[in-house]
């Protein structure tokens, strides 16, 4: 998920530029490109009250960001508005949860989850996964330290619905729009 506010800083842009949309997979590989890029991961001010950010240039017009987490920072339970994507950890280890469940997009404000749709992973540093239109999830730092990770999404995030979890059941609670973090 991006932040919800930016200063648009574009830093680099990608030297595996190449028209069309690009695939979860050359995402995946733009954001390892980035992760393992030193100066640019220790370029990202980091502020132990709360996430910090820079926005990428990502190939074929994704959406990239650069995000430190300090402990305990998370995103919470969202979409990304059928986009796909990709992240990775530069430094430090990232959790995330997610859904192994694809869930009607529209007309619903709850939802009760099956069992066994909950999945969890520790991306510890260079670790990273490419994911759906539809995948849901949140991501958080679970760690003693803080975590550097390189996120891509293409389309640009056109909307991010927040949920909110209790138990099985998860709540639509916002729609948020790319105004509210660009
Ligand atoms: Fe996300």
């Amino acid at each position: 998920m991006p932040p919800r506010t930016s200063p648009r800083t574009s830093l680099r842009t990608s030297p595996s530029a190449r028209s069309g949309a690009p695939s979860a997979a050359e995402l995946l590989d733009f954001v390892r490109e980035v992760a393992a890029d030193a100066a640019l991961v220790s370029s990202l001010p980091l502020d132990p009250a709360g996430r910090t950010w820079i926005r990428l240039d990502g190939p074929g017009g994704c959406e990239a960001w650069l995000i430190g987490w300090p402990p305990g920072a998370g995103t919470g339970w969202h979409d990304h508005g059928g986009s796909h994507g990709a992240f990775v950890t530069a430094r430090g280890a990232l959790t995330e949860q997610s859904l192994a469940a694809r869930l009607p997009t529209e007309g619903w404000k709850t939802l009760e989850l099956a069992d066994g749709v909950d999945r969890e992973r520790r991306l510890a540093e260079r670790d990273g996964r490419a994911f759906g239109p539809h995948h849901v999830h949140q991501v958080f730092n679970a760690e003693a330290g803080h975590a550097v990770s390189a996120h891509a999404y293409h389309p640009p995030l056109p909307m991010m619905r927040r949920y909110s979890r209790t138990g099985p059941v998860l709540r639509l609670e916002q729609v948020e729009w790319p105004e509210e973090w660009a």
